[in-house]
């Protein structure tokens, strides 16, 4: 059934797990993610950016999510809108029946330049008007996403915010986020605490200490009744880039977010977990892997397969470590 961010994130905060936001281009990303929820049994948060809508157009993918949702009776489903950069694309996903929207004011319409706080209080608080006025939830963001470790936003095609970011954008602040939270009566919020968009997040191995784990602590203390968002949660997995590079790509050394870490976050508040890159990388090795092996074949079904069988494995994996399986 089709349920809204805000049902599905009261669930999980009352049964303290989190729940990974996946985000979905095509039939084999949202075939890969129900097939794994099915498996384990976990409520699903799939979500389409603008890209997606882009690529795919807004049609197509409210359509892949209502056949999956008549496909899966059973699983509780939300159709998130991700990273809204202004009201009226976050007034077309509700008119198009998305249950949740984002309306990501931490930057301006350009989805580059960082805002200010008022613009980013006034334009959020218009769009939580119209969605709870219909029972849509919303997510807002504040603080700038980006690496602690370079202060660039991270993202390799050139989304995120531009220029190099201080400190006080890379984490966000506990007293201003209870501030944002009463003035605007957002669902949930997606706070900066170290992460990044994409898959190039951190150039050295993980010391355990990639997260802003204090940072979220004292967000949680002070919001205790806000759910929030990770963004930037992929943990771009080694095997995987071992097999991309193994099977004739190129990527470069790159480190991600580990799950360990998630799961701590996880223990403080963090209820959504945005997940891409991962999904990418997986069926960019599967692919790369299923065609050498099989120099002959040329039937998409049977190539798509490997892909869509790779991502429901990682779907799992997520679903068990964060704690949603078992609780559709
Ligand atoms: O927010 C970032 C997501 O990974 C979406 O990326 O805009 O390339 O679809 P995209
Ligand atoms: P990743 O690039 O780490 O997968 O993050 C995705 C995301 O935050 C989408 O909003
Ligand atoms: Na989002
Ligand atoms: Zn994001």
């Amino acid at each position: 059934a089709l349920v809204s961010l805000r049902q599905l994130l009261d669930h999980a905060a009352e049964n303290s797990y989190g729940i990974a936001a996946f985000n979905v281009n095509n039939m084999e990303q949202v075939h890969a993610i129900m097939q794994a929820a099915e498996e384990v049994n976990s409520p699903v948060i799939m979500q389409a950016s603008a890209g997606a809508r882009k690529y795919a157009g807004e049609p197509y993918l409210r359509h892949l999510v209502l056949a999956a949702i008549e496909t899966h009776p059973n699983i509780p489903v939300v159709m998130h809108q991700d990273h809204g950069h202004s009201p009226a694309v976050c007034i077309q996903a509700m008119r198009s029946g998305f249950s949740s929207v984002m309306m990501d004011g931490s930057l301006l319409e350009d989805a580059k330049t960082p805002s200010s706080y008022d613009y980013n209080v006034e334009t959020t608080k218009k769009v939580v008007d119209l969605a709870h006025a219909i029972g849509v939830s919303v997510e807002g963001e504040l603080g700038v996403l980006g690496s602690l470790e370079t202060g660039k936003a991270g993202d390799e095609d050139g989304s995120g915010a531009e220029g190099i970011l201080d400190e006080s954008q890379l984490l966000t602040d506990p007293e201003e986020a209870a501030d944002f939270v009463k003035n605007t009566g957002v669902d949930a919020l997606a706070i900066a605490i170290g992460t990044s968009h994409g898959a190039y997040k951190f150039k050295k191995p993980p010391t355990g200490k990639t997260l802003a784990i204090h940072r979220i602590k004292a967000i949680h203390a002070r919001i205790p009744n806000t759910h929030l968002v990770m963004h930037g949660s992929s943990s771009v997995p080694q095997e995987w880039l071992k097999v991309i590079n193994q099977y004739g790509g190129d990527m470069g050394e790159t480190y991600g977010v580990p799950i360990e870490e998630i799961v701590e976050g996880i223990k403080h508040g963090v209820r959504k977990i945005n997940i891409d890159t991962d999904l990418r990388m997986v069926t960019t090795g599967a692919l790369r892997q299923y065609l050498v092996e099989h120099p002959e074949a040329f039937d998409p079904r049977k190539y798509l397969k490997a892909s869509t069988n790779a991502m429901s494995e990682l779907c799992k994996q997520r679903f068990e470590a964060f704690g949603s399986a078992g609780q559709a």
